[in-house]
């Protein structure tokens, strides 16, 4: 029997959001989406990282929306911008970008109440044929596990899905930062592991709503946080990528909340 899933949460923690709520997601994941295809265009050699932040907060209070990450834990800005062996966490600055780097930009946004939190990778000027292939396994990383997302299905089925894909083509997935549940809060239950054993962890229910956003790095896995306690790196200064979606469960799979209104979000090949 069907049942209205209705203000409840699991065991563990993880909330049953209403039918109703997935319109309040779709449209916060619609204008991320919308601001990650419109700064495209601003990303290129020559380019401040700080100057793109300065567009996206632009975009946000444009759009009559909120910031999720200015104040938040102390960050200041209104994007994340990682570029090459940074692995998340980059905080936009003046240092300029360069032919062949390649960068995460990854935007989370207050839309009624509601969060949406994307990110994806961009290149300045040519892309090299080794990150030109990160890219592409990072991205079908995200896909292969959203794949994994469906009613009876466990946190561990998802996990496991990116980690042998990525170990297969001989890559590193980030054990040291995951996915979460979002919704009305940024960050809540559950934590979204990008490996692990099938049939382990809780099992998805309709109503759920979490990103899926896995790190994969050309070496090894390892990363290290700088002294400004944010900017996390490579251990071994290997090349890093990064997709980040917001998701729900639905009856028969999911919904992706952070879709690319313009089709852009693999990048530009
Ligand atoms: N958007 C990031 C995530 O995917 C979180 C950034 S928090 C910040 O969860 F403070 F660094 F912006
Ligand atoms: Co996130
Ligand atoms: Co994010």
């Amino acid at each position: 029997m069907n049942q209205p899933h209705t203000g409840r949460q699991t065991k563990d923690g993880i909330r049953i959001h209403d039918p109703s709520d997935f319109a309040g997601m779709h449209a916060a994941g619609k204008l991320a989406a919308t601001i990650l295809d419109e700064i495209a265009a601003h990303v290129y050699p020559g380019q401040t990282t700080a100057e793109i932040d300065r567009l996206i907060e632009e975009k946000v209070n444009a759009a009559g929306a909120k910031s999720a990450t200015i104040g938040y834990k102390g960050y200041q800005h209104a994007s994340c911008i990682s570029v090459n062996h940074v692995v998340c966490h980059g905080i936009p600055g003046d240092k300029k970008l360069k032919d062949g780097d390649i960068i995460n930009i990854d935007v989370t946004v207050i839309v009624d109440g509601w969060f949406g939190d994307t990110s994806r990778m961009y290149v300045a000027g040519k892309l090299s044929r080794k990150a030109e292939r990160l890219i592409q396994i990072t991205h079908d990383s995200l896909m292969i596990g959203i794949e994994a997302v469906k009613p009876g299905n466990t946190f561990g089925d998802i996990g496991n899905a990116i980690q042998t894909f990525v170990e297969g083509q001989r890559m590193s997935v980030v054990t040291d930062f995951c996915g979460h549940g979002l919704g009305r809060v940024f960050h809540a239950p559950p934590n979204v592991l990008h490996y692990g054993r099938p049939g382990t962890g809780a099992t998805l229910e309709p109503g759920m709503f979490f990103t899926i956003e896995p790190m994969v790095n050309l070496g090894r896995a390892e990363t290290k946080t700088l002294a400004d306690d944010w900017t996390a790196v490579t251990r071994d200064k290997s090349l890093s990528a990064q997709f980040e979606h917001s998701i729900g469960v639905t009856e028969n799979g999911y919904e992706i909340f952070t879709l690319s209104p313009a089709g852009k979000f693999h990048p530009t090949y």
